[in-house]
């Protein structure tokens, strides 16, 4: 129900769809799994061959660039090779004494094939040129988010809404970024470490994300329902898994939605394991650090608490004090053998209690 809900947004009685969604945003806070589904998200992943949905305002004019890229390809290609065909077939040797006549250049004919393709060239990049910096400039009512690439994932915030946080995660198939619909959107991107790249095919929107440098765009979705998101830049082992979902919602459930999402407080009864566990799903941990012993970027968890470790600095103990130092201050003792890796501070990111409850957990992996 809820699929063919998205899958035909507008066709929906208004109120029931609105009692749905409101329903269903409720639900899909309180229940990862429903996640999973959205028609967008579906559609896109449905096959390879599946056409992408056209979500955003620019997806039209993108397509219509790219289709008539694909369009003059292909006359020139069938003309070009057509023409040829036939002079290969008019022009063959007739008899072993036939003699390849001189031939001279055409100064009209050499014109034209320069500039005919020159004019057609000067078409695509204006075009092209006119499409990006629509992109580029972005209206000044558009609603703010911040976005920062990690190695290996996404963190989302909202400057209207101090303390929200989303990060992508592979594990979890989180939403990584919220936005409403209808409503002009400016992203401004950076990187804490290598260059990423935020990709969304179905908005048709994609920037480099930069260290030490911010990159802006906008985009106004048109479409409620769950999108891919990808980075688009090779950044290391882990990059395939720098993946997340973009949810569009109408603008009424949007703020709703946000302020529940981002919510990473202890529930009531919740243990200090079970939250740091949330945590670590929730704030990018486990894109480096495994809880089965596996290896991966980061030192697994699985063990961890009360190891005696070798580190740059001394041998040390694993206890509270080493992990919350590791936590905000990730370069002060690195044990020996992870040297090269740059795990990012948490500091600001994480409270004091967030800390211990992810201390919890850790020592509950033996
Ligand atoms: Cu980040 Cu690829």
């Amino acid at each position: 129900m809820i699929l063919s809900m998205f899958m035909a947004p507008e066709k929906a009685a208004p109120a029931a769809q609105k009692a749905a969604e409101t329903a269903q945003a409720a639900q899909a806070v309180a229940d990862p799994t429903l996640h999973k589904q959205g028609a967008g998200a579906v559609w896109e992943t449905v096959s390879p061959w599946a056409e992408l949905p056209q979500a955003s305002t620019f997806a039209e004019g993108v397509d219509l660039l790219y289709m008539f890229i694909v369009a003059l390809s292909v006359f020139f290609f069938v003309l070009i090779m057509g023409v040829q065909g036939y002079f290969m077939w008019k022009y063959h040797r007739k008899s072993d004494d036939q003699k390849t006549s001189s031939i001279t250049h055409n100064g009209k004919i050499e014109f034209l094939w320069s500039a005919v393709p020159a004019v057609l060239l000067v078409v695509i990049f204006v075009w092209g040129e006119v499409d990006f910096l629509k992109q580029s400039v972005s209206p000044p009512d558009a609603v703010q988010v911040r976005v920062t690439g990690r190695q290996w994932f996404w963190t989302v915030e909202y400057p209207d809404y101090p303390g929200v946080q989303l990060t992508s995660s592979v594990d979890e198939n989180a939403v990584t970024l919220v936005v409403p619909k209808g409503k002009p959107v400016q992203l401004t991107l950076t990187s804490e470490d290598v260059i990423h790249d935020f990709y969304i095919p179905a908005f048709r929107v994609k920037r480099d994300v930069v260290p030490g440098r911010y990159t802006t765009f906008w985009f106004e979705a048109t479409q409620v329902g769950e999108f891919n998101l990808y980075c688009a830049e090779y950044c290391g082992d882990q990059h395939s898994a720098m993946i997340g979902k973009v949810k569009v919602l109408d603008p009424e459930h949007y703020a709703a939605y946000l302020i529940e999402a981002g919510k990473l407080e202890q529930e009531e009864g919740e243990s200090m394991a079970a939250y740091g566990q949330r945590i670590y799903g929730k704030r990018g941990c486990n894109a480096c650090h495994s809880l089965d012993g596996s290896p991966k970027i980061g030192p697994s968890w699985k063990g961890l608490w009360n190891k005696q470790e070798t580190t740059d600095k001394g041998s040390v103990t694993i206890d509270d004090n080493y992990i919350k130092e590791s936590v905000l201050e990730p370069n002060a003792q690195i044990v020996v053998g992870f040297e090269g890796v740059k795990m990012p501070s948490y500091k600001g990111q994480l409270d004091d209690k967030q800390i211990s409850a992810v201390v919890e957990f850790i020592k509950t992996l033996k």
